[in-house]
């Protein structure tokens, strides 16, 4: 009987062949072990192959960019996520906290996409970093009887303006301007808009919520507690758990709502008109009135000569006769005629402030799209005390150097003087007169960025005799990392309150010391997340329990 002969000519390609497949047997990927654990904690199965997108992935690119609104933010040299995943229900996300967290996986959470300086699609300190996008978890139930709304945190505030409207049309709810905004971010670091007079800001109006904290479990307002609940309606995003709905209080809208947007350039009186309106806008108009001021710099087409454009745009929660009488009597210099106004629904009122040209039908609101998409840099100011018309030459001279500079102030007073500045952690209310908003936009990926970040931040500097001091007071919604941010592991405390008392004032140290009791590892972190105390040394026992 013959054995057979191993041939030994194929014996070194056959054992070359085993060692490089177990030496390029790949390590489970950060996806894999994701995916394998998800599958062990989700209630609810997930349909990985829609619900988890890799950079292999064709539709990669466009699902990051989706929602994003900061083009600075996409260039390819900006770090990208490990993967996107999308969750369907609520326990998908629970299980990407458990997951994430029990892997050491950075996470950033993503609602609309809004964040002015992208913390939530990009991490600049850590890496790897996952995205979790809230886009598939977009409903809002409307309770008419009940005044009040659960939203769920992926929706964009124009859908709940939508869903409202559907339902009644005297009802709404007062937080931003711009329709595409994600409630899950937007709410979380105060939310105001053109009702913020009468009726304060969205956050204001948060009456319930549902939230993951770091352990992976859903918390209404009872189970939270006081503390928290504050923390969450102001104090900025992705610090204390996932938002996964809020509950909103609806407020009372007449039925006929009247809009107009009134121009002034400096050859039309723009400087003594602005100087009026900073007079009357926050402390004697009517609280249903809401006049905003857009400022832009511009070129005559035909003799190449630039002038400032002032643009009156306004809502006003009555009829026409009865706005005319208003402005008559306390802004007579703005000129306001009774063909300037519209008179219109509620909604409506808020698709023309958000710049829908009119006709548009309002179905455009449930597809959440937005018409702000570019490169740009912004800042925020509040200001307490009217600017002198030599302050405001000097914002038109800069204004003027600049190719697409945006500045925008918005009226406080009303409501927004008589909440305390305690109540919720957003804490700019008695006193201030109006908040500036810097913008400086460009849509050319080759521009040179470098000269329109100098550019803004000369304009800030040169802004600061008018602005408020001690802090200096900042939006929190309006992100902005040149006040400072969190170094990975050893945040300073100095550091952090650079950037937390402007943001906060004294609500800081509130924000600080609930974060420390709900989440002291810093697990929801960015680069201007609220930073937790250094425990003790020795109190850590490897589990933590929090009374709050
Ligand atoms: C064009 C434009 C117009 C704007 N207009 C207004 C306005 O009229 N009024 C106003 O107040 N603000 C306005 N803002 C600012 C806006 O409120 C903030 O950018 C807000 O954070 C956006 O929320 P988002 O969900 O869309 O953004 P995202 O980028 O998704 O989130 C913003 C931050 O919140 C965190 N976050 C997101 N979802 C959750 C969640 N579910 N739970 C916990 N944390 C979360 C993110 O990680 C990130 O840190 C505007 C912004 C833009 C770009
Ligand atoms: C991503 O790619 C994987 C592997 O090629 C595939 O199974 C999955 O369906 C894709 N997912 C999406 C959302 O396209
Ligand atoms: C709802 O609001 C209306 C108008 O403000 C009020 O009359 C009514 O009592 C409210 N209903 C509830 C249940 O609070
Ligand atoms: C943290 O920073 C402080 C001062 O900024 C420094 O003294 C300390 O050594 C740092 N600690 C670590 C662990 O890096």
């Amino acid at each position: 009987m013959l054995l057979p002969i191993p041939n030994l000519s194929i014996f070194p390609l056959f054992l070359f062949l085993l060692i490089s497949t177990s030496l390029t047997q790949p390590l489970p990927s950060v996806q894999d072990n994701f995916i394998k654990c998800l599958s062990e904690n989700s209630e609810i199965l997930i349909p990985f192959s829609t619900a988890l997108i890799t950079p292999k992935n064709s539709t990669f690119i466009p699902t990051l960019q989706s929602t994003a609104q900061n083009l600075r933010y996409l260039v390819p040299s900006v770090p990208k996520p490990e993967f996107i995943f999308i969750p369907l229900h609520d326990s998908h996300v629970q299980a990407a906290v458990i997951c994430s967290k029990q892997l050491g996986i950075h996470l950033r959470v993503r609602s609309g996409g809004h964040d002015y300086e992208a913390l939530s699609y990009v991490s600049q300190t850590e890496a790897p970093f996952i995205v979790v996008d809230l886009a598939k978890l977009r409903s809002v139930i409307v309770d008419i009887e009940d005044n009040s709304s659960w939203v769920q945190a992926g929706a964009s505030i124009g859908e709940v303006y939508y869903r409202i409207a559907q339902k009644s049309k005297t009802h709404g709810f007062p937080a931003g301007l711009c329709t595409s905004l994600g409630v899950g971010g937007h709410i979380t670091g105060g939310a105001y808009g053109s009702m913020m007079r009468k009726y304060g800001l969205g956050a204001d109006n948060v009456i319930d919520a549902r939230i993951i904290d770091v352990s992976g479990r859903v918390l209404d307002r009872a189970a939270m507690g006081e503390d928290l609940f504050w923390a969450i309606r102001g104090g900025g995003g992705a610090s204390f758990g996932i938002i996964l709905w809020w509950k909103i209080n609806l407020v009372p809208v007449p039925s006929t709502v009247t809009v107009f947007t009134v121009a002034k350039t400096l050859e039309t009186g723009a400087t003594k008109v602005l100087h009026k309106w900073q007079q009357v806008a926050a402390t004697e108009l009517d609280e249903d009135l809401f006049i905003r001021v857009v400022i832009q710099s511009s070129k005559d087409s035909k003799t190449g000569t630039k002038t400032i454009t002032t643009l009156y745009q306004a809502q006003f929660l009555g009829d026409a006769d009865r706005l005319l009488n208003v402005v008559k009597t306390k802004f007579p210099e703005l000129g306001l005629t009774k063909k300037d106004c519209t008179e219109t629904s509620w909604l409506k009122s808020v698709m023309y402030i958000a710049g829908y040209p009119s006709g548009t039908p309002p179905e455009v609101l449930l597809q959440g799209k937005s018409t702000f998409k570019n490169y740009f840099k912004a800042k925020s100011d509040f200001v307490k005390d009217p600017i002198p018309e030599t302050g405001l030459e000097g914002l038109w001279k800069r204004l003027m150097e600049e190719e697409s500079p945006l500045v925008i102030f918005n009226p406080y007073g009303g409501q927004m003087s008589r909440i305390s500045e305690s109540e919720i952690p957003f804490p700019h209310r008695n006193g201030i007169l109006f908040k500036i908003q810097y913008l400086t936009t460009w849509q050319d990926p080759h521009e040179d960025e470098a000269k329109h970040m100098d550019w803004i931040r000369k304009l800030y500097n040169y802004m600061a005799p008018y602005a408020t001091m001690f802090p200096r007071q900042a939006y929190v919604n309006y992100r902005d990392l040149d006040l400072g941010v969190n170094k990975k592991s050893n945040i300073s405390f100095i550091e952090a309150s650079a950037w937390g008392n402007r943001y906060f004032k004294d609500n800081f140290n509130r924000l600080i010391k609930i974060k420390t009791k709900v989440d002291p590892d810093n697990f929801f972190r960015h680069e201007q997340s609220i930073p937790p105390l250094p425990l003790p040394k020795g109190s850590r026992t490897g589990h933590h329990q929090h009374s709050l």
